[in-house]
């Protein structure tokens, strides 16, 4: 049953710790860790989270909260604020506590579902998502409330999932996400995995955490289309995306770490619920959990180290796919906890990837920043957020048998909902009108495009003065 339970011949050396690397300076360098005991993955993970926070610029005078510098798009400060939220959930370290509440209560702006003006005409689905799975965790875990009249963690994921079900688009495709909320983006005609998955996601753990079916039944309807559509494959495997061009017919058949590890989370979130809930469908999420975890092993080549197959051993991916480890590893983690069952099968991966993963942070001034091939042995040379992050998370992952799991509101969470977060006028409205390009012409688009910003910037100017 067990996808990878091939007894591991490294189980010797991954209780070693990684000790007396010395640089030039002669400094100790790299970052000491023995993966047996959780006091010293704490003391590991603080020192990787102290060097990810040193690329935050957001707190300093004169920048706005919730931003990172170039060349980090808007979408991964979210996802960098969900690292840090499970860094004090599982390290019980708030040194970064109040700088994560800042950010996060910022960029939910006033009507709190993560599309701040400054944000507004560019972002995607995906992009808004992934701060509301940020707030999801935050609700989760109960992480320090906004204070009213502050929308709480649980509403503002609330705003981001009754704004995206209002987008469910069956104009084309028979239904489903578009990448892009609006048509002057390149990619609006794009309908792919992750903001789908990022939705089904929420969905899911907002049936778990209300325990109101709504949200459920949304999940399915994410799922099926999903399925329907070609994007989950016959062996389980997330493709990239379809486009309405042809009406969702051809695939993007790239497979991308992060596509993976959500519809898994999203699944086993699934399963949790179904099964407290007594229903006779959750074997068949329990089915899903499971041929979706067989199928990352996609990401797990050689020696049970994570690696992002289309991009890592030609050091070419992008700013955005260095990041793509972490969310997989973070899904993981959590998978455990969703799926108890699951957790030497997912567990043993971890641990050997969180090892190698730890080896190679002898980077940066203090010889302990991260790059990001896990499996060479060596440090490759690069900094950045991506990299610094999916160590930090895949290193905390291990303290989950530690912590408890997500929380619901009926088993402590506390965090302040609204259900109808999201649905006035002036969020609804706010997309329209949505025009619909017919033929895949980008360029005819983007001229349209740029008379439509103009269009639309004058509306709003109108509307505010
Ligand atoms: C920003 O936050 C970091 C991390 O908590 C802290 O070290 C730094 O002093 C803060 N900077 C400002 C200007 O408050
Ligand atoms: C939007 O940008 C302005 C100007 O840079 C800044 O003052 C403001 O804080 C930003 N708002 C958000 C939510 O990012
Ligand atoms: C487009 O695809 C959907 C989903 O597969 C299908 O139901 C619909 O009939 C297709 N429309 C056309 C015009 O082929
Ligand atoms: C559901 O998740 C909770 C929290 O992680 C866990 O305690 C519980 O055992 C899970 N339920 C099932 C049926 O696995
Ligand atoms: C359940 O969620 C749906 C969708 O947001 C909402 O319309 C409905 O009012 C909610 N029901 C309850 C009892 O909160």
């Amino acid at each position: 049953m067990f996808p990878f339970n091939r007894s591991s011949p490294r189980i010797l050396w991954l209780t070693i710790p990684i000790l007396g690397v010395f640089t030039a300076r002669g400094a100790a360098a790299g970052v000491s860790l023995d993966i047996t005991n959780a006091e010293s993955i704490k003391s590991a993970a603080s020192q990787i989270a102290f060097d990810l926070v040193t690329f935050y610029t957001g707190n300093n005078t004169g920048d706005t909260p919730g931003n990172l510098p170039d060349p980090y798009y808007w979408w991964e400060a979210g996802a960098f604020f969900g690292a840090l939220v499970n860094y004090w959930s599982y390290t019980g370290d708030s040194i970064y506590n109040d700088i994560t509440k800042q950010a996060m209560i910022h960029q939910a702006g006033k009507k709190g579902d993560f599309m701040p003006e400054n944000q507004t005409y560019t972002e995607g689905n995906d992009d808004q998502c992934f701060w509301a799975l940020s707030a999801m965790i935050a609700a989760e875990r109960n992480f320090p409330a906004p204070t009213s009249p502050t929308p709480g963690w649980l509403a503002m994921v609330q705003a981001v999932f009754n704004e995206q079900a209002h987008r469910w688009d069956t104009s084309a495709c028979g239904g489903g996400l578009r990448w892009q909320i609006y048509t002057w983006n390149s990619g609006y005609l794009y309908r792919n995995s992750i903001a789908n998955g990022c939705f089904f996601d929420i969905a899911s753990r907002l049936a778990r955490y209300t325990g109101n079916d709504t949200y459920a039944k949304w999940a399915t309807k994410a799922w099926d289309w999903t399925h329907m559509i070609g994007l989950i494959g016959t062996q389980y495997e997330i493709f990239d995306g379809v486009t309405d061009v042809d009406n969702c017919t051809s695939h993007d058949h790239n497979r991308w770490s992060y596509n993976a590890g959500v519809w898994l989370h999203g699944a086993s979130v699934m399963y949790n619920y179904t099964t407290e809930q007594g229903s006779e469908i959750s074997s068949a999420w329990r089915e899903r959990t499971d041929s979706l975890l067989k199928a990352t092993s996609h990401f797990f080549p050689e020696d049970d180290i994570m690696f992002e197959p289309n991009c890592e051993a030609s050091g070419k991916c992008n700013v955005d796919q260095l990041s793509f480890k972490a969310y997989l590893s973070r899904w993981l983690a959590e998978v455990t906890q969703y799926a108890p069952y699951t957790y030497d099968t997912i567990m043993a991966r971890l641990r050997s990837t969180a090892v190698a993963a730890v080896a190679q942070c002898l980077g940066g001034d203090t010889g302990t920043f991260c790059g990001h091939k896990w499996s060479i042995g060596d440090y490759d040379g690069t900094t950045g957020v991506g990299q610094q992050m999916g160590v930090l998370e895949v290193l905390q992952g291990l303290l989950a048998a530690d912590v408890g799991g997500a929380l619901t509101s009926s088993t402590g969470g506390e965090s302040k909902g609204d259900s109808a977060a999201g649905t006035g006028d002036s969020e609804t409205k706010a997309e329209l009108p949505v025009m619909h390009i017919d033929n895949g012409d980008r360029a005819g688009a983007a001229i349209v495009t740029s008379l439509f910003v103009g269009f639309v910037a004058w509306a709003v100017y109108g509307m505010v003065s």
